[in-house]
């Protein structure tokens, strides 16, 4: 089958290795001319785990190619997935569709036989008729269905996600459409987990999910404060809860407050629309809130425990948004540092990915490590903000003389308390 996908970022480019190594044919496309050359000399314009393997594997094989332009990849294609940006509105949040409407306005043009198009790209309900509405005014002869084709993959794990999906989602009623996509995933197995629903259902599924799995961490991070006032611990009590198979063990990490391009950006998406259509979101809105506060909550953490020592020198481990990617955005870790800068403290930073994407929001605002061990020279804190497994093996034996103040904040309750205190670490973590 033949695939163009339109946006080249963590959604287009994994989606598209993927369905190249399922044996498709595949060509993304994106506007980034120094993407694209950076793409075809074969090297990575992001940092996804496993990745590289199967984009050198399809790039060898010739299935997966990548492109500037449109004109000669659009007649033919049998499905053109739509995965460009959809970013917040500076102001109301709503999210921005006109990558989404002038992609569409460049493609409409082209269709030549039927051809299915597909939105991937995170989009309020609703969207696909407007889509349908340009295709009506720029190509009216169209043969093409508009479909809602969500994504679920997450960031870091994006491979796994794609060959193991919980569900693959599905929006239209179109019987060619539904052949068509249930065509292309095939090579997944017969048992793949296809949820075919009305268009407007499936864009909603996918903000209700994010949204849902946002209020499920902001909920453990308050069961986290509590425990802290009441001597409970948040692990025994989210291991207890997740138990019970109503509630599931995932989504029960507590931590600094969720972060990335996905959860700030849908949760406030859904609220916006929520306020449109005239509906109450509060659980929605009061997570948003809860979860802003969280970042402020956790530098007043590092400050407060760092009160008594002047010019404190503070060792931040972890800039990403979470471990196995570089991606910075919305990154608790960043805005909680963001929080400091300012303050009398000398901050020294090290992420084993994400240095170069924090440096373009932090700056010089912030010293930077080239290493864990470097980074915690003369410190007085070291706070874990990225739940790396790189920190989890640090030898803590060689770090305690490294420091001035043996005192470790574990924002990602990844280490073990018990060994810290042991050695004579002064340990706090979450809840
Ligand atoms: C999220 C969803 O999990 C994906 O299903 C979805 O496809 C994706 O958004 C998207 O809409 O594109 P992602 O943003 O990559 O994926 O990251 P998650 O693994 O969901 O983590 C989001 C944030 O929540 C991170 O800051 C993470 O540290 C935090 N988190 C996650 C917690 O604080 N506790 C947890 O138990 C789980």
């Amino acid at each position: 089958m033949k695939v163009v996908i339109i946006g080249t970022g963590y959604v287009g480019l994994p989606t598209g290795v993927g369905l190249a190594e399922l044996g498709h044919t595949v060509v993304c496309i994106d506007k980034d001319e120094a993407k694209i050359k950076k793409l075809n000399a074969r090297q990575l314009t992001l940092f996804e785990s496993g990745l590289e393997e199967l984009f050198k594997k399809n790039i060898a094989a010739g299935r997966l190619t990548f492109s500037t332009t449109l004109q000669d990849h659009i007649p033919g294609a049998d499905i053109v997935i739509l995965a460009v940006g959809t970013p917040p509105h500076p102001v109301t949040k709503e999210a921005d569709l006109s990558f989404i409407y002038a992609a569409v306005e460049e493609v409409a043009p082209l269709l030549k036989d039927y051809t299915v198009l597909a939105t991937k790209s995170t989009v309020p309900v609703g969207t696909g008729d407007k889509i349908e509405e340009i295709l009506e005014k720029t190509n009216p002869k169209a043969d093409v269905d508009v479909v809602s084709l969500p994504e679920f993959l997450r960031e870091g794990f994006a491979i796994h996600d794609f060959f193991h999906p919980d569900r693959i989602v599905i929006g239209t009623k179109a019987p060619k459409a539904i052949k068509i996509l249930t065509d292309l995933y095939q090579p997944l197995g017969e048992d793949i987990p296809l949820h075919i629903v009305s268009r407007r259902s499936s864009e909603t599924i996918k903000y209700a999910s994010n949204a849902f799995l946002a209020v499920k961490i902001h909920y453990i991070n308050e069961m986290a404060n509590f425990c802290e006032k009441t001597g409970a611990d948040i692990a025994e009590v989210a291991k207890g809860m997740g138990l019970d198979s109503r509630i599931g063990p995932k989504f029960l990490q507590a931590g600094p407050g969720y972060g990335g391009s996905c959860f700030p950006k849908d949760t406030n998406a859904m609220a916006y629309m929520g306020r449109e259509a005239g509906v109450n979101l509060s659980l929605i809105e009061t997570t948003i809130y809860g979860n802003d506060a969280r970042k402020q909550q956790m530098s007043i953490r590092i400050i407060e425990a760092l009160k008594d020592i002047p010019h404190p020198k503070i060792a931040l481990l972890g800039l990403a948004f979470k471990g196995g990617t570089d991606d910075c955005r919305e990154s608790p870790a960043v805005q909680i540092i963001g929080h400091l800068v300012g303050t009398d403290a000398d901050l020294v930073a090290f992420d084993p990915q994400a240095m170069e994407q924090a440096k373009k929001i932090l700056g010089d605002n912030v010293n930077y490590a080239p290493d864990a061990y470097t980074a915690v020279q003369g410190a007085d804190a070291v706070v874990i903000l990225t739940e790396w497994t790189d920190f989890k093996t640090l030898d803590w034996d060689k770090i305690k003389p490294l420091m001035r103040t043996p005192r470790v904040l574990d924002f990602r309750n990844l280490l073990d308390k018990q060994a810290l205190k042991e050695k004579g670490f002064i340990y706090q973590k979450i809840g």
